[in-house]
């Protein structure tokens, strides 16, 4: 049983901070949580499961691809179109991918891992 406070809770040895609410991620649709100057996020639902990558796209650096569109457990950058698996965070197109994050989906909250 992780122990467990208000903003965060630490599972497995690993830290994971309160992102925001279930309901906030849905299907088809980018959630922005901007954790710290580092930590720029982007939430998506994909098959009823929370995915998370950083929001920075690697072609410009640009912190776009919570607007992305979403289509087949891929999310395209809405600037250049880069398409990048939402699980794997991997470019398809064989370019540079996206970091992913390890996500707990509980009791109506969303919670990321995020290195201290
Ligand atoms: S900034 Fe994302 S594809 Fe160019």
């Amino acid at each position: 049983m992780p122990l467990m406070d208000a903003q965060e809770m630490h599972a497995d040895g690993r830290r994971y901070v309160l992102v925001c609410r279930s309901v906030d991620v849905v299907e088809r649709r980018g959630y922005r949580v901007e954790i710290d100057i580092e930590h720029d996020l982007a939430l998506f639902r994909v098959d009823g499961q929370v995915r998370c990558v950083t929001n920075v796209c690697p072609h410009k650096r640009e912190a776009r691809i919570f607007d992305g569109f979403v289509a087949d457990g891929t999310v395209s950058c809405p600037l250049h179109a880069w398409r990048f698996d939402l699980c794997t965070g991997a470019n398809v197109t064989g370019q540079a991918g996206l970091r992913t994050y390890d996500v707990i989906e509980r009791a109506g909250r969303v919670w990321v891992n995020v290195p201290e």
